[in-house]
């Protein structure tokens, strides 16, 4: 038990009683509650579907698959994300082209990704990594210019902005992550956003086991192979209340950013990452660039602070050391990000005292 964790889910006010409400009903699986906490999230970001799944990760796939992604396609990514958002591209049998991401957003690198670009190319999955959003205007000009579709990794980016555009209204196809990491919370589970209906559709479908009436308990018959990837109401009713105030949540996040980033501004020994220019970060994760981030950490969790990696370079795994799949480039900037991010705690109900206490500490490591 640290003194200040990473992370501590935030399970607002009525949320055992809906749970158990669920669990009284006997309507346990994917049901009226799963489609309330999808429409509350739809209006919040603003675009044509949201779809409630069991993971970010089955999420990822289904969007690939909606999109007709397979063998023979190649699909771009970024070396700096949770190996997830590679595993898909296997998954669903195309190749996958890994490029480097930015020294100062841990973004993918828009340079590198336009040269990775080949006839074969269908889509690219950029991710929005820790809340940082997309640059849009730039992944608009590559998806027109080359004709490919763009499925944004936003596992952590619920809430963030470009330009005024939320993440899950840009992309072809966003998919968020509801792992408890992450600040809207349903134990597991993902959401896929789409303006598109036919994918919608398509989607919705194959996630329940290619019925043809995906929602309805009527028998429609099945019109295809599908699989299940339903998230249960259970599942739904832990997640409701956090839903109903994602205003408040995020900004709680922001503010809690904010004294951060007024308490580490100038100091000797930290760095912090860029928000993409006209871009609005969700925070998510908190993270900072420092020297020697491992003693660093180490450091910390000793004194009780749970400080954490940022995430993982995939091309140092043996798993992205394959057939089918490209390692494109040096990777000197996710090398640089997989060495010296660091995750700072950062939860809904942290005090204003505890950020104190984790600058002080970490100022005195530096
Ligand atoms: C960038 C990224 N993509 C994908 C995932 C996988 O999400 P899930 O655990 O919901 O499948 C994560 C999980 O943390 C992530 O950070």
């Amino acid at each position: 038990m640290y003194k200040i964790p990473l992370i501590k889910p935030y399970l607002p006010e009525g949320t055992k009683e809906k749970v158990l409400e669920v669990l009284d009903s006997g309507y346990l699986t994917e049901g009226p509650v799963t489609a309330e906490f999808e429409n509350i999230v739809k209006e919040f970001i603003g675009c044509g579907h949201v779809l409630a799944v069991t993971s970010c990760t089955t999420g990822l796939e289904l969007a690939l698959r909606a999109l007709n992604i397979g063998p023979g396609h190649e699909v771009i990514t970024a070396d700096y994300t949770y190996p997830a958002t590679a595993d898909v591209i296997k998954i669903v049998g195309a190749d996958a082209v890994i490029v480097d991401v930015s020294k100062d957003t841990m973004l993918i690198d828009y340079d590198a990704l336009e040269k990775a670009i080949t006839p074969k190319t269908k889509a690219i999955i950029p991710v929005s990594i820790f809340g940082n959003p997309l640059d849009y205007d730039r992944l608009d000009r590559i998806r027109k210019k080359y004709n490919v579709k763009i499925i944004e990794d936003a596992a952590c980016s619920l809430g963030a902005e470009y330009k005024g555009g939320k993440a899950g209204t840009q992309a072809d196809i966003a998919v968020f992550s509801l792992h408890p990491r992450k600040f809207l919370t349903s134990g597991e589970g993902g959401l896929v956003a789409t303006n598109n209906p036919e994918w919608a559709t398509w989607m919705n479908s194959y996630k329940h086991f290619g019925m043809g009436s995906a929602t309805s308990r009527e028998n429609t018959g099945f019109q295809m192979i599908g699989t299940n990837y339903k998230l249960s109401n259970i599942l739904a009713a832990v997640a409701l209340e956090q839903a109903k105030q994602i205003d408040v949540l995020l900004e709680r996040r922001r503010q809690l950013a904010a004294n951060y980033i007024d308490m580490l501004t100038g100091k000797n020994g930290v760095t912090l990452p860029a928000v993409t220019k006209g871009g609005l970060h969700s925070y998510q994760t908190f993270s900072i660039f420092v020297e020697e981030r491992d003693h660093v950490m180490k450091s910390m969790r000793e004194m009780g602070i749970e400080v954490q990696i940022g995430t993982y370079s995939l091309h140092m795994h043996n798993a992205f050391k394959q057939p089918g799949i490209r390692l494109e480039g040096n990777f000197d900037g996710s090398r640089y990000a997989f060495e010296h991010c660091l995750a700072l705690p950062l939860y809904h109900e942290m005090e204003l005292g505890q950020q104190k206490t984790v600058v002080r500490e970490l100022l005195k490591l530096l």
